[in-house]
């Protein structure tokens, strides 16, 4: 048998090219922005987790130049040697003093973030607990610890306690779940998670990548919209959402931070962030603090359409927040949704098992500050023809 035999037999993709329905990997000739040129072509761009808009304002963008002047284009090395600039050690401070810990790791990528802090913390005889639907790469890191993975039906709180309760008492416990769900757009239950966690002396660590920005009235995520900041341990976010650039940061005490420095494979064996990102997320901090308006004309914009898709007879299943699926059910509906809809102008990304479960195959849908009116009136327009047409409404 040839290791190269499931390349050869994976034929699924061309399949798809040749139905003339292929949604991956599409080239963008601009930048993120609500618009976006593709082929030559204009088109509305709901498929960005660019939530507060600033891939293009201005102070970000120049504060990436300035960097690039100043420090060039990579560090040539990782956090634990020589990769450490100033503005490196600069986020941290900042990011901690935002977050209200004690201290801040920056880690290269969101992904990379999990990966290096779950599997540090969770050695043999530990219990890693995780909601079923929790980010690939909390999944990925639980495969990398030496622990015991159990995951709970998505967002159910007495399987939760089910699961917990049948851990061993005495062994160390980290709950891990997503902030905001990435596909179904809705909130973890940090409240009962939090209570569940004391009663079990469990510690908790929430994946705020789609949080932090949006979530809470200063946008510091998930645990201060629910007013439980100090319930949770450990406070996980992405720079490649609402930073609008690259890399990712766990806040928590500084006994936690200092030990991951030292023991995070992911951190020490991996290049650090470039300067030019490191500046762009100390820029776009800068702005989440002070233009709260923002968040708030993204929360305007998402009651608006939680409540036209629903009226219009969309299963937009739990969302409460700026990510709103549409959910379709079967790949190739799916798929061909997405085809009308993109030659209608509107970008949106088709998300598939095993991203969702079989039967949740849907259109995931998030929106941008700076949509305008406009360019939402246009998006629900052609989401109500093609709907009909394709007999989802
Ligand atoms: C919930 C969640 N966690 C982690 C990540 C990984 O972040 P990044 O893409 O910045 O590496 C993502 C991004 O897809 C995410 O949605």
């Amino acid at each position: 048998m040839d290791i190269f035999d499931k390349c050869y037999n994976f034929t699924d993709a061309e399949e798809v090219k040749e139905m003339g329905i292929y949604p991956y990997f599409r080239a963008i000739s601009s930048g993120q922005d609500t618009e976006v040129m593709v082929d030559g072509k204009k088109m509305i761009m709901i498929g960005s987790n660019n939530y507060l808009g600033l891939t293009s304002h201005p102070k970000v963008k120049e504060a990436t130049l300035e960097a690039v002047k100043k420090y060039g284009s990579g560090c040539s090395g990782s956090r634990f040697l020589n990769g450490t600039l100033d503005i490196h050690e600069e986020l941290e401070r900042r990011l901690a003093e935002f977050m209200r810990k004690e201290a801040a790791q920056v880690f290269s990528t969101g992904f990379l973030t999990n990966l290096g802090t779950i599997s540090t913390l969770v050695n043999r005889k530990d219990h890693v607990i995780i909601d079923r639907s929790d980010h690939a790469s909390i999944v990925d890191a639980c495969r990398l610890s030496f622990g015991n993975v159990i995951k709970f039906k998505h967002n159910d709180m007495s399987d939760l306690k089910r699961v917990l309760s049948s851990c061993e008492n005495k062994a160390g416990k980290l709950i891990v779940v997503d902030g905001v769900f990435s596909m179904e757009g809705d909130i973890a239950n940090l409240p009962e998670i939090v209570s569940l966690a004391k009663q079990n002396n469990a510690r908790v660590m929430v994946d705020d990548a789609h949080a932090i920005g949006v979530l809470g009235e200063h946008g510091r995520g998930t645990a201060e919209y629910f007013k439980l900041e100090d319930g949770v341990d450990i406070v996980m976010g992405t720079f490649s959402k609402s930073f609008a650039s690259i890399g990712g940061f766990i806040a928590s005490s500084e006994r936690v931070i200092n030990y991951i420095k030292h023991f995070s494979r992911a951190l020490i064996f991996s290049a650090s962030p470039p300067p030019a990102a490191v500046a762009a997320c100390l820029a776009a901090l800068d702005i989440i603090k002070s233009e709260p308006e923002r968040r708030e004309r993204l929360w305007e914009i998402t009651r608006r359409m939680h409540k036209e898709f629903k009226a219009l007879g969309f299963n937009i299943g739990n969302s409460q927040t700026p990510i709103i699926p549409i959910y379709i059910g079967d790949d190739i509906k799916t798929f061909q949704f997405w085809k009308m809809l993109s030659d209608e102008g509107i970008f949106t990304n088709p998300i598939i098992s095993p991203a969702v479960s079989p039967g949740s195959q849907l259109l995931r849908t998030s929106y941008t500050a700076t949509h305008t009116d406009e360019q939402l009136d246009k998006v629900l327009e052609v989401f109500k023809k093609v709907g009909k047409k394709m007999g989802v409404i």
